[in-house]
C-alpha cells in the first residue's frame, strides 16, 4: 500500500474483505436513505459506468477530478466522503500514481462495488472504509497532519446536519488543504417545468421515503465560509447533461457532448442557471 495510506491506517483494522471501519448498530437521522441505498447496492451491475451515467456525467466529473488532482501536492492523501462506488478514482494509476485516496461511505455494500470498479487500485492507492461523514474517525493533530484534499460529490446534499459534516471535514483537513463539495444546483428552467406539470421541485426538504435533499445554496456557502474562516469559490458543471429531461447522452463515457460539457464547467456563473451541479471550493488556512 502507498506509504501515506499505510501510515493513516496503521491503527485501524480491516475486515476479511479488506474494508476498514465498522458502523454496525450505529444510529443516524439518515436511516431511511441507508435502506434505499442498500436496495440499490443489492442489484447486479454489468456495466458500472453505464449505470452511473444515469445520475452523473462521466466526462464532466473526470474533468473535475483532474482539476482537483492538479491542486494536490506530490504524495497527496485525499479523503472522498460518500464515495460510493469509487469511480472518480479509477484512472488514478495513470493520472497520479503518487496519490492515495481513502473512500468512506456509510453503506458498506457500496464499498464492495467500489472493489469491483477499482480492482487492483484497492489495497495499493485506494483504501475503503465504512464510516459516517458526521463522525469521521480522523482529525488532524500531532500524530496526523491531515488530508491534503477532501472531495465529496452529491453526498453532503443528503446530510441534514450539513454544518456538522463540514466541521468534521475541516478538522480532518491539513492546513493549506483543499475542500470540494459538489451538490445539485437549483435550475430555474427545470423548476418552472415542474411547476407547469404540477410536480414538486425540492430545494431543501425530505423527499418522502427516500432521503433529505438540500440543493447548493447561499446558506451552505455562508456556513462553509464561517467554519473554514476563508473565502469559498463556486463552480457550475453538468450544463448540457440533463437526466431530468431524459437527456442522458452527454453523461455517457466517451461522449463528445460530454467532453464539450466538461469544457463548459466554469467558476464565473456562465450558464449557471442551466447547470445541474454547483460546487463550493475552499482552502483550510
Ligand atoms: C448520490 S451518492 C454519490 C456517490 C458518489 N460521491 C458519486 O459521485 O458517485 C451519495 C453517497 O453518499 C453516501 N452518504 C450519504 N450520507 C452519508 C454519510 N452521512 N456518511 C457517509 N456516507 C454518506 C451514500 O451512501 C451514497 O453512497
Amino acid at each position: 500500500m502507498i506509504p501515506q495510506l499505510q501510515n493513516l491506517l496503521q491503527s485501524h483494522s480491516a475486515d476479511v474483505d479488506g474494508i476498514y471501519g465498522n458502523l454496525s448498530g450505529f444510529s443516524t437521522e439518515q436511516s431511511v436513505e441507508i435502506k434505499l441505498r442498500e436496495r440499490v447496492a443489492a442489484e447486479h451491475y454489468d456495466d458500472y459506468l453505464d449505470a452511473l451515467s444515469h445520475s452523473h456525467s462521466i466526462s464532466v466529473m473526470d474533468h473535475e477530478v483532474d482539476c482537483f488532482l492538479a491542486k494536490m501536492p506530490q504524495g497527496a492523501l485525499i479523503l472522498d466522503i460518500g464515495g460510493c462506488w469509487g469511480w472518480h478514482w479509477r484512472r488514478l494509476a495513470e493520472t497520479r500514481p503518487d496519490v492515495g485516496v481513502l473512500i468512506i461511505d456509510f453503506v458498506r455494500s457500496n464499498l464492495t462495488h467500489a472493489q469491483k470498479v477499482l480492482g487492483e487500485l484497492v489495497g495499493h492507492q485506494v483504501a475503503l472504509m465504512h464510516a459516517d461523514a458526521t463522525a469521521l474517525p480522523f482529525a488532524a493533530d500531532a500524530s496526523f497532519p491531515g488530508f491534503d484534499g477532501i472531495w465529496t460529490v452529491q453526498a453532503f446534499q443528503h446530510i441534514p446536519s450539513f454544518d456538522k459534516a463540514v466541521s468534521e471535514a475541516y478538522k480532518a483537513l491539513k492546513r493549506g488543504g483543499e475542500f470540494a463539495n459538489y451538490s445539485l444546483n437549483v435550475q430555474p428552467p427545470i423548476r418552472w417545468l415542474c411547476r407547469l406539470f404540477g410536480r414538486n421541485y425540492i430545494m431543501e426538504d425530505w423527499v418522502e421515503g427516500v432521503f433529505w435533499l438540500a440543493r447548493a445554496s447561499k446558506k451552505q456557502k455562508v456556513s462553509i465560509e464561517a467554519i473554514f474562516g476563508s473565502k469559498v469559490s463556486e463552480r457550475w458543471s453538468e450544463i448540457l447533461y440533463t437526466p431530468e429531461l431524459h437527456f442522458l447522452a452527454p453523461g455517457r463515457e466517451g461522449s463528445l457532448l460530454g467532453k464539450l460539457d466538461a469544457l463548459l464547467s466554469n467558476n464565473i456563473g456562465f450558464l449557471g442557471w442551466l447547470a445541474r451541479q454547483h460546487s463550493f471550493h475552499c482552502k483550510k488556512t
